[in-house]
């Protein structure tokens, strides 16, 4: 009996090879797509592999958690796939758009108007006001700073009330609301987060994780977090495992616990593997 072929693999037809690029065409549905992608540190024996080749397609309205030992890759990774770090080899698409050759201009313009960023230091501006805040990307990509725009996302996050308040005279939770807030305002096609609750005691942070998952459910947004805690990866669809510069596992839906146990079992690997000599074949 012949199977049919996957959704996937007949987009992948369809699309052939970009010319222009002369890298396989962009997988409609996807909001990131990295083939092949390597950055490494430094040159000869000393060579680093941050990344050692990672082919990943992330549909669009999907919550993806990021996770693995120190070192495995994951802060290298988002960099790469957030157009902050410039990968040795392979291509990323953001929204369907090939941004591997751009220069810094263009990577700046493209993460202004269509990435949002939340960092673990919530990174606001404390001169400015909560609005001012979250209308800051829109100011700086030069479009209009729509006050009503501002008040739909503060509404969002929970903060109606907020507008005029200092980022200081705000609890830390209520921080990262707000850098949620200013990550949504443009409708990006993906919000990276880098240990987004890192900061945060842990009912705080279920709060902030409540509010990614609300983006994607029903807003449509693409997540991309992240984090060392099991529990947070846990409001993801999907964690994946970086092992030494590789994405080595996934797991769907898991709980808190089954996302702890996986990432046990694959430090151990790691740590046996490294305990064993580098090159040596399993
Ligand atoms: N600028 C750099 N120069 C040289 N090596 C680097 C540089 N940045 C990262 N590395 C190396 O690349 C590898 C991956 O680093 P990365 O920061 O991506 O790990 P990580 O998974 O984010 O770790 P952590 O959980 O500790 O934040 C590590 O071996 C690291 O030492
Ligand atoms: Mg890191």
């Amino acid at each position: 009996m012949r199977l049919r072929k996957g959704k996937r693999q007949q987009a992948g037809d369809r699309a052939g090879v970009d010319h222009r690029s002369g890298t396989p065409a962009a997988t409609p549905g996807l909001a990131v797509e990295l083939r092949g992608v390597r950055r490494q540190y430094g040159r000869g024996a000393g060579t680093v592999h941050a990344l050692a080749g990672v082919d990943l397609g992330l549909p669009r309205g999907t919550f993806t958690a990021v996770m693995g030992p120190s070192g495995s890759g994951k802060s290298t990774f988002l960099q790469c796939a957030a157009g902050l770090d410039r990968p040795s080899a392979g291509s990323v698409r953001l929204g369907g758009t090939e941004i591997t050759g751009m220069n810094e201009n263009e990577l700046t313009e493209l993460r202004r108007s269509r990435l949002g960023f939340v960092f673990q230091a919530f990174n606001l501006l404390p001169s400015l006001t909560v609005e001012q805040n979250v209308l800051l990307p829109l100011r700086l990509a030069g479009q209009r700073q729509d006050r009503g725009r501002a008040a739909a996302v503060l509404a969002q996050v929970g903060l109606a009330d907020k507008a005029r308040r200092r980022p200081g005279e705000l609890s830390g939770g209520q921080q990262q609301r707000v850098a949620v807030a200013r990550a949504l305002v443009t409708t990006p096609d993906v919000i990276f987060a880098d240990e987004p609750t890192g900061a945060l005691d842990t009912g705080t942070a279920a709060e902030v994780l409540g509010l990614l998952r609300h983006a994607v459910d029903t807003l449509g947004a693409t997540v991309v977090m992240v984090t060392h805690d099991p529990a947070a990866a846990a409001w993801a669809d999907r964690v994946l495992f970086l092992a030494d510069g590789a994405f080595a596992d996934q797991l769907e839906r898991g709980s808190a616990e089954r996302i702890a146990a996986r990432m046990t079992a694959l430090t151990g690997r790691t740590r046996a593997m490294a305990g064993a000599g580098a090159g040596v074949a399993a």
